[in-house]
């Protein structure tokens, strides 16, 4: 008994160590450049997997040309990328965290160890860094046995980052260091000679021997660049162009690079011999070197480490269809970046000063998630989420929206640039990674949901604004919301022939409670509280122990990214406050949608889910789930805009139908739910009911829930349920995920769906067979099947977004509170309160607070910091390593001043003139209004 006792404390102190370290993990698949659906780079494999002896692949699976070599003492090392003509450098760790991939390697014997750190920055909050399409790679060499050592890192990619096909021809130029203006680095770019915008490469699949893309889009540069700061110790040189082989066997030798752009160009990416195909001939490649000198443990850490920035930048960006009736258009979106910056390099330039503040934020959202997950969960369900999330953001652009819906930048749908410190309209884009390339799904964005809720509100009124206005253009005839908005990414030209992959009900339903989520994520009534009380509510949530709200002094204790958007927003409360007015403004859209729910989904008819390989089939409950769910959502959203005639009509239909829903589902043994109407031996993984869950609803009894948790450990394999009792041998990461929230978190002795659905899912992240991460699977041995790298893994994030909303209703209860005590409690308190809160304002200075503020949220707020007098406004000021501006301006002025600012600074060659971005046509590229595609009566 006693030793029992103390085992169970032994093993109790043991969790308790592991939940301390958040590195002790290595995932299937290994992030290393992962920011754009053209910039997604993995170390993939199985067990075995190391930097070492295989290149990065594209998350297509197919490899990319990224390769090292360590120099120490004139002897050469392979680091990256197999390059078996020099000895493997010796993999001695990988630590992990949801944006950061980091590699220690070392000679041998071992003297000096390498530290190489593929960080592709997490800032949700803040959408215009993460909206950037470039990484980093950050470089260290450390001395280990106390000696001092020559060390020279190189690394070189080559042009199948542009495209996979090896003929393609290449182009390439080289930004060398502009001093003093921002811009000191070395950038190496190429591109296909022929650019084909909008385009993606199509090839013919062996497997299925159809003509299909590749995911490589023939337009965009390749940069390749490197932090070269003027008085750093640190030399680099760089090669453009040459042969891979000379330019490696030139490093070994020499420890550097000729820094000269080879003229003989355009080249293909590979050249091989006619006769014998696995002899490479030529194979132009962009490389950097950085010589560190002499290290030894005393050397400073920036005299032995080099910063490098890898990106692929288009502009524009996508299609998008646009218009109103009668007339549609096609307009060219450009990058969100591009509000703010004149050209590539002042990006590059400015990305790279940005390091260290993307890098904390970065950290610090990493920190919070692992915390948070712990408390909802467990450290195993930490490190499913972090792991999902840069493959999240890999499927989203930010779009700079200049048409004439976006202009009207203060109420609109916007970003804060934190540069300027201006709010730039804004829209997010997705691609559907891997299963068809769609612009986007409304049943791929609904599956992010939970991580949207978690980590960025903002972007669900920001995903939903295209299909808003796209459905509110008249150009798309059915009534239920398009499925996506085009067939293949990055054309968003949408469906005006009104053909859909028939699941309307499922849409209808998604994109319903969407918007709700995002109605819900934060109570706005708040940012209509007067300014002595908003005052009070910062000095009580300051004061964390004086506190007389509920909920309100455990600020450290609340489960959610909480960050500032711009000035003193929150980005809850940003989130909010657009989706709000969003619906305020598609309310007749939305109510459409719902009518379509009431006629369609308590008998669904030939309709298929969410998930393509299960195919149509007619009254399938999941639909009807979802369809009871929108409309309840209708209620809800028409009750939040107090159209309470609307509220009342969408809250009876959906009880209605639930109760015929419960009436016809409950199977006779009265051991689960139907997975179709009439079939007793039906059941499918509920997820829909999430919704009801998320939205504390309560639409579905405690009694169905009760069932449910009892019933699907009785056909649980060891990946989780089936999705669907058709097809016994698929299950989806996502929707386990979803299913894990229905039940509550039971104590370690019982067990539950919940740790049922929740262990399966940690389960197949450790199953290390599979070479890929996809969110099809099957559950009898958690084999991967398609759809890789998805953003749905942002459904992972099931437990975490629940946390957020109930925190939301509480807040929300806090607040009705305080409104109420405001009329009880004398006026002399409330007073009393206003003064005691503006003493402590001119105390610590209104600086300090935001600073307090600042340091909380990880946001940095622009236009503070050390200003130098007498500067011009644009001139650059360095707060935390970015630029700051002396006061807010137009975007478009700063654009301006820098211009003018850099007249004359090293652009003299011609070259130089053909690589400056080309601004695409005004007013969209097409405008053929032609055949309107065929009406349906
Ligand atoms: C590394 O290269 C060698 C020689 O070219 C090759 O045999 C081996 O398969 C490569 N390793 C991987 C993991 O691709
Ligand atoms: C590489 O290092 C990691 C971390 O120590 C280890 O898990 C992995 O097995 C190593 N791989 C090889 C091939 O040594
Ligand atoms: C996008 O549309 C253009 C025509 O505007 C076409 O050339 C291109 O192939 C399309 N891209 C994809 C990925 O389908
Ligand atoms: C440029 O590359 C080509 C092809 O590899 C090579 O033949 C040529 O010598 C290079 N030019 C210079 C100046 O090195
Ligand atoms: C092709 O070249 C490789 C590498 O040099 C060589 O090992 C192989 O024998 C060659 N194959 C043929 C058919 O000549
Ligand atoms: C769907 O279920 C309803 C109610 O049981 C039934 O009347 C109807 O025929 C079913 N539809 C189909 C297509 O099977």
């Amino acid at each position: 008994m006693l030793l029992r006792a103390l085992c169970a404390l032994a093993a109790c102190a043991s969790v308790a160590r592991a939940e301390l370290d958040e590195t002790d993990y290595t995932p299937i698949v290994v992030p290393l450049a992962v920011r754009s659906p053209y910039l997604g780079a993995y170390l993939t494999g199985r067990e075995d997997k190391t930097l070492v002896s295989m290149d990065p692949h594209f998350w297509t699976t197919l490899p990319l040309g990224w390769k090292g070599l360590l120099r120490v003492d004139g002897h050469t090392w392979n680091w990256m990328g197999n390059l078996t003509d020099w000895p493997a450098a010796t993999n001695a760790s990988i630590r992990h965290t949801a944006s950061e991939s980091g590699f220690t390697l070392t000679n041998d014997p071992p003297t000096v160890a390498l530290h190489a750190s593929f960080l592709s920055p997490v800032t949700p909050a803040d959408l215009f860094r993460q909206s950037i399409p470039f990484s980093y790679l950050h470089l260290s060499a450390e001395s280990l046995d106390g000696q001092a050592h020559d060390v020279d890192v190189y690394s070189e990619v080559n042009g199948l980052w542009l495209a996979d096909e090896e003929h393609e021809e290449l182009e390439w130029a080289v930004h060398e260091p502009e001093r003093g203006t921002g811009r000191d680095f070395v950038g190496v770019r190429a591109r296909l000679k022929h650019q084909r915008p909008f385009e993606e490469a199509y090839h013919n699949d062996l497997w299925s021997d159809e003509w299909v893309s590749t995911d490589r889009i023939l337009q965009g540069d390749l940069w390749y660049a490197a932090q070269d700061v003027p008085g750093s110790t640190v030399r680099t040189t760089f090669a453009a162009g040459d042969d891979a082989m000379t330019t490696r066997r030139l490093f070994a030798e020499s420890g550097s690079l000729r820094s000269v752009v080879n003229t003989t160009q355009p080249r293909p990416t590979r050249t091989r011999r006619a006769h014998n195909a696995s002899l490479v001939l030529d194979e132009p490649v962009f490389a950097l070197a950085h010589s560190f000198g002499r290290i030894s443990p005393a050397s400073p850490p920036e005299d032995r480490s080099a910063l490098v920035a890898i990106g692929h930048v288009r502009d524009p960006l996508v299609q998008y269809m646009t218009g109103t009736s009668g007339h549609k258009e096609v307009v060219a979106l450009r990058p969100l970046w591009a509000s703010t910056f004149v050209d590539v390099a002042h990006l590059v330039g400015w990305f790279l000063v940005d390091y260290p503040t993307a890098k904390r934020m970065s950290d610090e959202f990493n920190a919070k998630l692992y915390a948070d997950a712990r408390a909802v969960e467990s450290q195993e369900y930490a490190h499913v989420v972090a792991v999902s999330t840069r493959q999240i953001f890999m499927a989203l652009e930010a779009v700079w929206d200049e048409s004439v819906e976006g202009r009207d930048a203060r109420e609109g749908l916007v970003t804060w640039s934190p540069l300027t410190g201006e709010p730039v309209p804004t829209m997010i884009m997705l691609k559907e990674i891997s299963s068809n390339g769609n612009c986007q799904t409304v049943d791929v964005i609904a599956p992010i949901l939970p991580f949207l809720l978690y980590a960025s509100p903002t972007l669900i009124p920001l995903l939903l604004e295209p299909i808003h206005r796209y459905m509110a253009s008249g150009l798309y005839v059915p009534v239920p919301p398009t499925h996506d908005l085009g067939d293949h990414y990055p054309n968003a030209t949408a469906h005006n022939d009104f053909l859909h992959p028939n699941l309307p009900i499922e849409e209808a339903g998604n994109a319903l409670c969407l918007q709700l989520a995002g109605m819900r994520v934060a109570d706005p009534s708040t940012a209509a509280l007067s300014a002595h009380e908003r005052v009070s509510h910062w000095v009580d949530k300051a004061s964390s122990k004086a506190s007389s709200w509920a909920g309100r002094n455990k600020e450290a204790q609340r489960v959610g990214w909480e960050a500032d958007v711009g000035v003193g927003k929150d980005h809850r409360r940003e989130g909010a406050r657009m989706a709000r007015a969003q619906a305020r403004e598609r309310y007749a859209l939305l109510k459409k949608w719902a009518d379509y729910l009431e006629e369609e989904s308590l008998y669904p008819g030939d309709q298929r889910t969410t998930d393509d390989f299960f195919g149509s089939a007619p009254n399938q409950t999941s639909l009807v789930v979802k369809g009871i769910m929108g409309l309840r959502a209708m209620s809800e959203i028409a009750s939040d805009l107090g159209e309470t005639a609307d509220r009342d009509y969408y809250l009876d239909v959906s009880n209605r139908f639930r109760d015929t829903f419960l009436d016809m589902t409950v199977s006779k043994d009265g051991t689960h739910i139907l997975g179709t109407y009439n079939n007793q031996s039906s059941w499918v993984t509920h997820y829909n009911l999430y919704f009801d869950k998320l939205f504390d609803t309560k639409v579905f009894p405690d009694s169905v829930y009760r069932m449910l948790d009892a019933f699907y450990p009785t056909v649980a394999q060891p990946y989780g349920p089936p999705l669907d009792s058709r097809f016994p041998d698929r299950a989806k990461t996502d929707w386990l995920a979803w299913a894990a929230a229905l039940f509550p978190r039971s104590s370690p002795s019982s067990s539950s769906s919940r740790t049922l659905f929740l262990d399966a899912l940690a389960r197949y992240f450790r199953q290390d067979r599979n070479a890929v991460f996809g969110d099809s699977i099957t559950p009898d041995e958690g084999w991967s099947v398609g759809f890789l790298s998805r953003p749905v893994a942002g459904g992972h994030y099931s437990l975490l977004g629940l946390a957020v909303l109930a925190q939301a209703r509480a807040d929300a209860a806090a607040t009705t509170l305080l409104s109420r005590s405001r009329s009880s409690l004398s006026q002399s308190l409330l007073a009393l309160a206003a003064l005691v809160a503006l003493t402590v304002v001119a105390l610590v200075g209104a600086r300090g607070v935001r600073r307090c503020v600042r340091r909380r949220s990880g946001y940095v707020e622009l236009g503070g910091g050390r200003r130098r007098a007498g500067s011009r406004g644009a001139s650059r000021v360095s707060v935390d390593g970015v630029w700051g501006v002396g006061s807010p301006r137009s975007v478009f002025e700063l654009a301006e001043l820098e211009d003018e600012g850099d007249e004359g600074a090293g652009e003299g060659e011609g070259e130089e003139e053909s690589w400056r971005l080309r601004r695409p046509p005004q007013g969209g590229l097409s405008a053929s209004a032609g055949h309107g595609g065929k009406r349906r009566d």
